[in-house]
């Protein structure tokens, strides 16, 4: 298809708008159709975890899309939704956030917004579905997250439409994901993460995949959208997948 044409559906409360949305993208939903829920009773986080979502204190949805670029570029698609995010924070709200790689949405440190992309086969082929979780309000956050989450409300001080927020997000996603299949759009897609975040290069991170840890500092995206890092040897190692945390400096 030449121009992803969004078509909402709402649920009040489902397990998962990804789950909902990859099931639907199984039985033939076109590119665009996307998700919202109310509220999600087994929201899916990254790396297996829970993705918190009760009623009302966040924007719980999902897309289906159907990319046209080579599969290798697909986690270039999830850095184009973190800049999607990025952008209709800032415009909406004048929030200014931070990208932690590959994709959270950062602000004062906190997280703010996670990402999911999902693949999923179907007779049109293999789709993707990209799962957003934007914090509105902190109020029902259970006490384990508030030293590591944050909301838009507690970031503005404002009380955040939902509504509005999901239209300039979707406005920001279409641009973006238009702008990855047009000639030389990856590139243009990785200069503008890298912008944005701070932990494209510079940043002392450590990342945990499983039971491997590594330690170094950040030195910018390969073609694909992983993180290149130079380890304390000097030596680049370039991680696809885990967890990234910052090594702040300790200062005594
Ligand atoms: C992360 O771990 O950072 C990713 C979280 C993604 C959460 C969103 S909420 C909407 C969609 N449905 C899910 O079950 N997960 C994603």
């Amino acid at each position: 298809m030449s121009e992803l044409a969004p078509q909402i559906l709402r649920f009040d409360s489902l397990p998962s708008t990804n789950l909902e949305a990859a099931q639907r993208a199984i039985e033939g939903a076109a590119e665009g159709l996307c998700v919202v829920a109310s509220e999600q009773t087994a929201g899916r986080g990254r790396l297996q975890r829970q993705w918190i979502s009760p009623k009302g204190s966040g924007l719980y949805f999902s897309i289906v899309l159907r990319p046209r670029v080579h599969q290798s570029s697909w986690p270039l698609i999830t850095l184009a939704a973190a800049l999607a995010v990025h952008d209709a924070l800032l415009e909406t709200y004048s929030l200014k956030t931070d990208i932690k790689w590959p994709n959270d949405i950062l602000s004062n440190n906190r997280k703010l917004c996670g990402i999911l992309a999902e693949t999923v086969d179907t007779t049109q082929g293999r789709a993707l579905v990209l799962g957003i979780g934007i914090n509105l309000t902190s109020s029902a956050f259970p006490p384990e997250v508030h030293e590591i989450a944050t909301s838009v409300q507690l970031e503005t001080g404002k009380v955040p439409n939902l509504e509005i927020i999901l239209r300039n997000v979707m406005i920001a996603l279409l641009r973006r994901y238009e702008m990855l299949q047009s000639v030389s759009g990856g590139e243009e897609i990785l200069r503008e993460w890298s912008v944005r975040s701070s932990y494209a290069s510079g940043k002392r991170i450590r990342v945990a995949n499983g039971q491997e840890v590594l330690e170094g500092t950040t030195r910018g995206l390969e073609i694909d959208g992983a993180l290149r890092v130079e380890t304390d040897e000097g030596e680049i190692r370039i991680v696809r997948a885990g967890d990234v945390m910052e090594l702040r400096t300790l200062v005594v």
